[in-house]
């Protein structure tokens, strides 16, 4: 079966998941958001790839960062945007996923920037629309978020240029977690050749050995030597059931501290999709270092988000 991202010739017409992407695609979406980069220091931060297109936002679920940064990537592409405020839609009187779509795209939508609960929405929403319609998935379920995936690596690539000397770790509730399948997905397809994954047996999900990771329950051995730590948010609306002791109780022996990253090489930098929970997941000292690099992931992904829609925008109708 074709990729469904991919149209007949092999171009990204909608970004669903980093799942089976090629490496080349990968690398031009980062390798094109770098040219994007520079724009931030401009006068005026527009350039024309998307003047005449209509973006809908649709955030089914809450969202600061990547909402935000969608919104300004697409106005930075000339776009115009609209936000659907969810609560105040006609979602609420029962009106279906796929009839709120037909709606929006008879108001002539091009791009839809989808957020849902539901891991497989973007996907169906993709099997609907025109061909001439993209959608960019911006986190489903426990499913994929394949920019925060993308903006992960521009960030990686920025502070370590090459990813094939490597040691990353993700670190925390993997479970729950579609940045933690976006991130290790990506990371095996550019060539990292030591991806671990730290965490507690409840917030592992089996098989991961097949996806080529080392697994640790100890934080200080897993850390040992590494270049990047990723953590994690413990995603508690996502947990069914008591799956931790206690948030001081997995601070001890999860959150990142002086203390545990002090294994890791001098070098190391840290990351975190955001929102933090300091203190549960990391000390705030280690949020607000200098080894921390938080805030250019959201930097980043403006100009990861905006090569993603232009691409994707670029690519032939089938
Ligand atoms: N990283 C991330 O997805 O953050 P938001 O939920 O604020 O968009």
């Amino acid at each position: 079966m074709r990729n469904p991202q991919l149209n007949r010739h092999g171009e990204l017409t909608h970004l669903l998941t980093l799942d089976g992407l090629p490496r080349d695609i990968v690398t031009h979406i980062l390798d094109t958001a770098e040219t994007f980069v520079p724009l931030a220091e401009r006068e005026v931060k527009k350039v024309p790839l998307l003047r005449g297109k209509s973006v809908f936002n649709l955030f089914f679920e809450n969202s600061t960062r990547t909402r935000t940064t969608f919104e300004i990537a697409a106005k930075r592409l000339s776009a115009d945007v609209y936000n659907l405020n969810i609560n105040a839609s006609s979602a609420s009187k029962g009106e279906t996923l796929l009839d709120t779509i037909s709606n929006l795209s008879a108001m002539q939508a091009d791009l839809f920037v989808v957020r849902h609960a539901a891991s497989g929405a973007p996907h169906l929403i993709a099997r609907h629309v025109a061909p001439h319609v993209h959608v960019v998935n911006a986190g489903d379920g426990w499913h994929a978020h394949p920019t925060q995936g993308l903006l992960d690596m521009y960030t990686i690539r920025h502070f370590k240029r090459d990813f094939t000397g490597l040691t990353v770790a993700v670190v925390g509730d993997v479970m729950h977690s579609r940045v933690a399948r976006s991130d290790i997905l990506a990371l095996t397809t550019l060539g990292v050749p030591e991806v671990r994954v730290i965490g507690p047996m409840t917030l592992l999900p089996g098989g991961l050995e097949h996806l080529g990771v080392r697994v640790f329950h100890d934080m200080y051995e897993g850390l040992e030597d590494v270049d990047v730590i990723i953590m994690l948010r413990l995603q508690n609306e996502r947990m069914r059931g008591a799956l931790l002791p206690s948030p001081q109780e997995y601070f001890k022996h999860y959150g990142l501290t002086e203390d545990k990253l002090a294994r890791a090489k001098p070098d190391a930098i840290v990351m975190h999709p955001g929102p933090m929970n300091r203190g549960v997941e990391i000390e705030s000292s280690v949020a607000d270092g200098p080894r921390a690099v938080i805030l250019n992931q959201v930097t980043f992904g403006i100009a990861v988000r905006m090569a993603v829609m232009s691409i994707v925008a670029g690519a032939s109708n089938d």
